[in-house]
């Protein structure tokens, strides 16, 4: 048997109230949970990018989980590596060494995204679209290029309308700042997702996030917003991390899932084994919470969208 994370609470003794216990049997139920849980997904391609300037809060372990996590639910996903350190590809297991073509080939050359799309070894359901290192001179390549903030939207378009399979989620994966790069990723997208790390700093930076996409939204792309905030790393244990999770919420309480991720060792060593952690160990605490999350963004969708669609029918 795997570690304790992973075991069956069937197994131990039922008097054992003890908090392993109580957290074993949560997992269990959660997991059963999931298994009966029907999805449906809306038919439209949903582009969503993975963003905030702070460092290592993250952004990269959320696209690649819940890229995975969604295409464990039938979704196909393509996975748009925007960072030059191309950790997505990294644990996506995408060949992405200097003479792979990459994002950058689309931002600079205008290659087609079909020319550089790459299947995971994980599923077929899963794409990338790979970064290699050349991507860290794009961002003052682009600088004098023209139409250098739409570039990612135009190629996202044309590939959109001619692959034959469109994906059900396009994620992107932005680097740790907020230049031209993430500027082309506001520009393409429909929703931003923040990801939140649960400690002291997590707040500060925000607002400077957020006046950017305002800026985004009216003046390049108006369909832009935080549609998600997912509070990552958390550990229950301490009041600092539950006060945070708290502060959050009360500020952004219509986009803060529900479900949190917490920190997991798992999370983190799957990518050394060029894995996301659904593959790497799918049972785990980590694993779990990144198919809650997947199953939360695709019913809220749905809910809105049923929401306004009834709104319209009665008016
Ligand atoms: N839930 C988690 N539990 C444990 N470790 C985690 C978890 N999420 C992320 N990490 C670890 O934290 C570090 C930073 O995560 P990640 O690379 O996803 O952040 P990032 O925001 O993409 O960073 P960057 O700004 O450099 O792109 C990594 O070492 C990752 O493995
Ligand atoms: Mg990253």
């Amino acid at each position: 048997m795997k570690q304790s994370e992973n075991s069956d609470v069937t197994a131990l003794d039922p008097l054992d109230d003890s908090p392993i216990a109580r957290e074993l049997a949560d997992l269990t139920a959660r997991r059963k949970n999931l298994d009966s849980a029907t999805v449906s997904l809306p038919g439209r391609t949903r582009i969503i990018t993975v963003s905030n300037q702070k460092g290592g809060v993250g952004k990269t372990t959320t696209a690649v989980n819940l890229a995975a996590a969604l295409a464990n639910v039938g979704a196909r996903v393509l996975v748009v590596d925007l960072d030059p350190q191309g950790n997505a590809s990294t644990a996506l297991s995408i060949p992405h060494g200097t003479d792979t073509p990459s994002v950058y080939d689309v931002l600079i050359d205008e290659f087609p995204i079909s020319d550089i799309v790459q299947t995971s070894p994980e599923s077929d359901l899963l794409t990338c679209a790979p970064s290699t290192i050349h991507l860290a001179g794009a961002e003052i390549e682009l600088v004098s290029q023209v139409a250098r903030e739409h570039r990612l939207r135009t190629a996202l378009e044309d590939y959109l309308s001619t692959v034959e399979h469109k994906p059900d989620f396009v994620i992107i994966d932005c680097p740790p700042s907020l230049g031209l790069l993430t500027i082309n990723a506001f520009t393409a997208a429909h929703e931003v997702l923040i990801p939140i790390q649960c400690e002291y700093y997590a707040l500060e930076g925000l607002s400077q996030l957020l006046g950017n996409v305002r800026m985004i939204q009216k003046h390049l792309n108006p369909a832009l917003h935080v549609s998600t905030i997912l509070l990552t790393m958390y550990d229950g244990r301490t009041r600092l991390a539950q006060q945070v999770a708290e502060e959050v919420r009360s500020h952004f309480a219509e986009q803060v899932l529900d479900t949190v991720i917490p920190r997991s060792v798992r999370v983190s060593e799957a990518p050394s084994f060029g894995q996301t952690v659904i593959a790497y160990d799918g049972q785990s605490a980590g694993a779990i919470a990144y198919r809650e999350a997947a199953v939360e963004i695709i019913q809220r969708y749905n809910d809105t969208h049923a929401e306004s669609a009834a709104n319209e029918g009665g008016a």
